[in-house]
């Protein structure tokens, strides 16, 4: 039987693809560009758009901020105030920002995000990030991260606080009595005083309870930190991975961590990432990726792993693979994708491929890639998939959306209506 799965719709609101023939439709800098991806994603029934962040320019890669400023790489705008704009513009599709649980003050993040998530009727989703960035942390006045396990510990703690403030307003405390002049019942607004290990905040927040209760949980983390995590906390995982064996291991792992902390294991939706290449013929769908892999930066690969890791590694031998026991702090996630069933890949392979902004390879026909969505999902048991683009790149969402995604609908792959009116109602309908 066809299983009907989710998609999404992934970038980072940036100037990356700037110099690419596309990239001149529209300026990354201007609210038209989101408003009218939002649009295009919701007709063809996406469950959301999802914004990346990492709130710093790197200088992991050579020590300095030249090459990222140079190729315009990690330059882009704050996702949280475009996902006002894109909720302006549409009705049911759900729109999603990555935050730092490692940056933001819970408090500013509980707010925003319960903002958003009245501003759009329900549809708001938050990417849990820990960060990997020193320069982030420097931005955000710290010297540097916590280590890679202890800012998941911090995390914990963030999500509780934030839940709390989520739920000081009970959903039935606004009454809106103009007869007795009484807006709120204030036996149902409870402060939560909280004071933890690492944090503290009073309470109540100032905006209501929200339509969601809370915004959908995302997390990507898949180091075996991060998953305990994710199984504590998300409602849905987006992973990068470059073979369907490496999507099998993790969804099949992650379901089992999900039924042994008692939770339902379709209670935590698992997308994972693809870009396919497409053309009308298989022959010109090749000729594409060909021009594709000749185009791509080595070095802006380089200088994205880099900064993802937290390693420099313009001086590392680039004819070797990488050591699984690197000692990252960044993510373990990244290394992740080159250490299991890709572990053979060179640095200079896998720069390659990372300049392409590549996950897992797919290339064909609209039907064809069809054929691949619909059996890696069965084998490697996903979900969903977000498409992980370069959000300037608006003719690649034109086809996506109107070539691809109707071939899907048509298969009964992908839904032709919103069955709810929330994310969450529209991400469990199946
Ligand atoms: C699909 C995907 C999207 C991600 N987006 C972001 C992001 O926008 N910002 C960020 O700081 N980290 C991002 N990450 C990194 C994860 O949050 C996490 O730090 C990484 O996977 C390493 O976590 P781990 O060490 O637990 O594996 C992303 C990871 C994946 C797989």
């Amino acid at each position: 039987m066809v299983k009907m799965l989710h998609f999404a719709w992934f970038g980072a609101p940036g100037a990356h693809y700037w110099n690419y023939p596309s990239a001149g439709i529209y300026d990354w800098r201007k609210g038209d560009l989101y408003m009218d991806m939002a649009r295009l994603c919701e007709r063809a029934f996406m469950d959301m758009v999802l914004f990346a962040d990492i709130p710093a320019v790197p200088t992991t890669y050579g020590d300095s901020n030249d090459h990222y400023v140079k190729h315009g790489l990690e330059v882009h705008l704050d996702p949280a105030p475009i996902l006002a704009m894109m909720g302006g513009a549409t009705r049911h599709i759900g729109l999603g920002a990555t935050l730092s649980t490692s940056l933001y003050p819970p408090f500013l993040l509980a707010r925003m995000m319960g903002t958003l998530d009245h501003l759009t009727s329900g549809r708001s989703a938050w990417n849990v990030v820990t960060s990997a960035s020193a320069s982030a942390a420097q931005n955000f006045g710290q010297d540097a991260l916590p280590e890679h396990d202890e800012r998941y510990n911090i995390a914990d703690e963030y999500l509780d606080l934030v839940r709390q403030l989520w739920e000081s307003w009970a959903p039935d405390a606004v009454l809106e009595d103009r007869v007795k002049n009484v807006f709120a019942d204030p036996s149902k607004v409870k402060p939560p005083h909280f004071a933890g290990k690492y944090f503290k905040s009073r309470g109540p927040l100032t905006v209501p309870a929200l339509p969601q209760k809370h915004p959908v949980i995302i997390m990507a983390g898949t180091s075996k930190r991060g998953q305990e995590f994710a199984v504590a906390n998300a409602d849905m995982v987006i992973a990068h991975k470059n073979s369907v064996q490496d999507m099998r291991a993790y969804s099949t792992q992650l379901r089992a961590q999900l039924a042994a902390a008692g939770r339902d294991p379709a209670s935590c939706k698992i997308f994972f990432s693809i870009k396919p290449v497409m053309g009308d013929t298989p022959a010109m769908a090749e000729e594409r990726w060909a021009q594709n892999y000749a185009k791509a930066n080595a070095e802006s690969g380089l200088s994205y792993l880099s900064a993802m890791i937290g390693i420099d590694f313009s001086t590392f031998d680039q004819d070797q693979s990488l050591p699984p026991d690197l000692p990252v702090q960044g993510m373990v996630g990244k290394l992740l994708q080159y250490t299991q069933a890709k572990k053979d890949m060179t640095l200079r392979e896998i720069a390659k491929h990372e300049g392409m902004h590549e996950t897992f390879p797919i290339c064909g026909t609209p039907e064809q890639v069809a054929d691949i969505i619909e059996q890696t999902a069965a084998e490697g048991g996903a979900d969903g998939f977000h498409f992980r683009v370069s959000v300037g790149d608006f003719q690649y969402l034109a086809e996506v959306t109107t070539k691809l995604m109707p071939i899907l609908q048509r298969r009964g792959l992908a839904r032709t209506s919103y069955a709810g009116t929330t994310l969450r109602e529209n991400l469990f309908a199946f």
